[in-house]
């Protein structure tokens, strides 16, 4: 359930930098402040945001020639993803111009449909670390909590603004794979549980063999190679619907892979938890929870948190569960406790992702591929990025979580409805063109102690 991402690295150190990328534009991250808390109070933090390297123009090393037009690679540049890293570089970003992506102090705005030289659907960013222009922010979240305002008043059905962690290289893999020389200054190193093989370059080479355009996207396609690792999804959401959702791996760090060791749609197989063991107020049960005028309304800007509760209350402790709150107006709102039948609870534990499975008819690819437990040594291993996005959907439209989903399956069974979207809604050329204008808005971002990131200005 992943749009389109991607990489870039190419060789050509030579000279300090400005080899190895373009210089046709400046790349300039967009400031973003956020603030790390404990009971003593935030400190403010000055890092920045950078485009996912598989939005950049890629064009030859000097020059201005397209290596990858639409959704195909040029075949003489590219004849091979090495040559194609020889010969191609990845350049700077307009952001605001080219991409919709704004920031103002605390707040990143990301628009839907951005029409400047070229139609841009979407974008992905990542978190820089403070004062760093080459090095992602990564957090470890066990016995922490992480918190954000957001405004998805602006998001409709089909739309997804996503805020999630990733266990991707904090340098974008440039010290791993030499042939990478943008790293995370230009975005590169994606990956997550999906295994995307929409990147254009993964490991520093391209993702030439095998290269596939899109049957329905002009802008995309798919190599042979993917790209997984754990993720952690802690916002996936429209104005309609929302879901947490951890999908542990059993590989550790970005990984690529190929054939079957790439997860697949309805597999078990693949080294990844593809369906993620998600939380889902509406499909789980409760359809007066979440949306316009409802008791989290979405029609007005909201804070989220969600806390990483560890087995013994420590930094370094197996993670057992994963809570959500909510604080709108100054009143806190807490989850929605699980109203299906043999499920729950209003948090994600391993005991909460083995029934809802069974419930739902489901197989427990969650547990199987590493659980809570496995989700939490993402983080305690290297500590995750940070990534916000927008996108819609060409492989579902996004009916899996503001709709019905499978279609094949009958819409009154637990846990086929997940929101209120009709099942012909989201296919993406309608969105693009009904909902251009869409956004989302990101801001007042706050990691800590738990207990420290938030506070309620009104009793409840
Ligand atoms: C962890 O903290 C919670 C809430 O303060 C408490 O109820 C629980 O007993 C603690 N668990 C352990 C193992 O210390």
């Amino acid at each position: 359930m992943f749009p389109s991402a991607s990489l870039v690295a190419f060789t050509f150190l030579a000279v300090a930098y400005g080899q190895g990328v373009g210089t046709n534009q400046a790349e300039t991250h967009p400031p973003l402040t956020w603030q790390e808390c404990t009971s003593s109070g935030c400190s403010s933090q000055a890092s920045s945001i950078v485009l996912d390297a598989n939005w950049r123009w890629t064009h030859t090393d000097g020059g201005f020639t397209n290596c990858y037009t639409g959704n195909e690679w040029d075949s003489s540049l590219c004849p091979d993803g090495d040559t194609c890293a020889q010969n191609c570089v990845l350049d700077g970003a307009d952001y605001s111009g080219t991409y919709g992506i704004t920031s103002s102090s605390d707040s990143l705005t990301l628009k839907f449909v951005t029409q400047g030289q070229q139609k841009n659907v979407g974008s992905r960013v990542y978190l820089m670390a403070p004062g760093s222009d080459s090095e992602y922010q990564t957090f470890n979240a066990l016995n922490k909590e992480f918190t954000f305002d957001v405004d998805v008043s602006q998001l409709p059905c089909g739309l997804n603004g996503a805020l999630y962690f990733v266990e991707m290289d904090a340098d974008g893999g440039m010290a791993r794979f030499s042939s990478n020389t943008a790293g995370a200054k230009y975005g590169t190193g994606y990956c997550d549980a999906q295994c995307p093989h929409d990147l254009k370059w993964i490991d520093g080479t391209g993702n030439v063999e095998g290269w596939t355009p899109s049957d329905n996207d002009p802008n995309s396609g798919t190599g042979n190679l993917g790209t997984c690792c754990n993720e952690m999804d802690i916002w996936e959401a429209n104005s309609i619907s929302s879901a947490v959702t951890p999908h542990p791996c059993t590989v550790e760090g970005q990984t690529s892979c190929t054939g079957s060791d790439c997860s697949a749609p309805g597999s078990t197989g693949g080294v990844c938890d593809q369906a993620g063991c998600d939380f889902n107020s509406f499909r789980m049960g409760v359809e007066d929870f979440y949306g316009p005028g409802k008791t989290v309304d979405t029609n007005s800007p909201f804070t989220v948190v969600t806390q990483f509760i560890t087995a013994d209350n420590s930094t370094t402790g197996t993670l057992s569960a994963i809570r959500r709150i909510y604080v709108q107006n100054g009143q806190i709102i807490q989850q929605s406790d699980s109203a299906v039948d043999g499920v729950t609870g209003n948090e994600i534990t391993d005991d909460f992702c083995s029934a809802q499975k069974e419930a739902f008819g489901d197989v427990n690819t969650f547990g199987q591929k590493g659980g809570m437990a496995g989700m939490g040594q993402a983080f305690s291993r290297n500590g995750m990025a940070l990534v916000m996005s927008i996108w819609d959907d060409h492989a579902a439209q996004m009916l899996w979580l503001d709709s019905n989903y499978p279609l094949d399956k009958d819409a009154s069974a637990p846990g086929v409805a997940r929101g209120t979207c009709g099942t012909d809604s989201g296919q993406p050329d309608d969105v693009e063109s009904a909902s251009a204008n869409a956004q989302v808005k990101f801001s007042n971002i706050k990691f800590g102690d738990i207990g420290t990131t938030f506070t309620a200005s009104k009793s409840q």
